[in-house]
């Protein structure tokens, strides 16, 4: 068994990130984190009136099944608490320890390669055109019956970059030693394959 094995994933918002992640843990039998979802619900419980601090410490697994996490307005309220950086900080040891499980983990994020595990074996950094994220999001919202226009699903994505990458504590930017895959035109099962070719020389 693989111990300690650690697949960091960054890129902004809807750059195909959480697909790859899945399909490499899958490939390869590791656990997967998708950290987006610690913020989203941190963020969740402030739109019901938790103080955002408070919400990331009382954190507990059972929070992060749930499909309302998926909404705009979460994610919105998501990278407003992440520049948060007490939040922050009330989430690292959690996705450290998942990191270092038996077995190896993919975690896939905005500081994964950074700050969480910048130690990792293999680090990606996974980019797309903001058109072509929007237009992935919005597929994605539209087919769970949401009722989004792809404009305001381009200004959500663009808010988020913007404050995701301008933030003091923990700026979505690759590692200097992340692999970027920029996805614009690229099929996700190429990414896949590109990604499995990466991590199978480090094995
Ligand atoms: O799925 P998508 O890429 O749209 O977003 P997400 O990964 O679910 O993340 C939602 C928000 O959480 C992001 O816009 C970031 O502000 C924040 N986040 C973060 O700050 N650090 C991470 N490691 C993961 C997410």
């Amino acid at each position: 068994m693989i111990s300690g094995f650690t697949v960091a994933i960054d890129g902004p918002a809807a750059s195909g990130k959480g697909t790859i992640s899945k399909a490499i843990a899958a490939h390869f039998g590791f656990a997967h984190l998708d950290t987006g979802l610690l913020y989203r619900a941190v963020g969740a419980k402030v739109l019901a009136g938790m103080e955002p601090t408070q919400a990331a410490l009382e954190l507990v697994p059972d929070d992060l099944e749930n499909d309302a996490l998926r909404t705009p307005a979460v994610a919105q309220e998501a990278s407003k608490v992440a520049a948060i950086p007490t939040v922050r900080a009330a989430l690292v040891d959690f996705q450290r320890s998942f990191a270092a499980r038996a077995g190896g983990a993919v975690l896939d994020g905005r500081d994964i390669g950074t700050v969480i595990c910048p130690e990792a074996q293999v680090k990606l950094f996974v980019t797309a055109s903001a058109d072509v994220r929007a237009s992935r999001r919005f597929t994605e919202l539209s087919g769970k019956g949401m009722d989004v226009t792809f404009e305001d699903v381009l200004s959500d994505v663009l808010a988020r970059d913007a404050r995701d990458m301008g933030r003091v504590d923990a700026p979505l930017r690759p590692a200097e030693d992340a692999a970027q895959i920029d996805t614009t035109d690229m099929a996700i099962a190429d990414a896949v394959a590109a990604a499995v070719a990466m991590i199978d020389t480090k094995i």
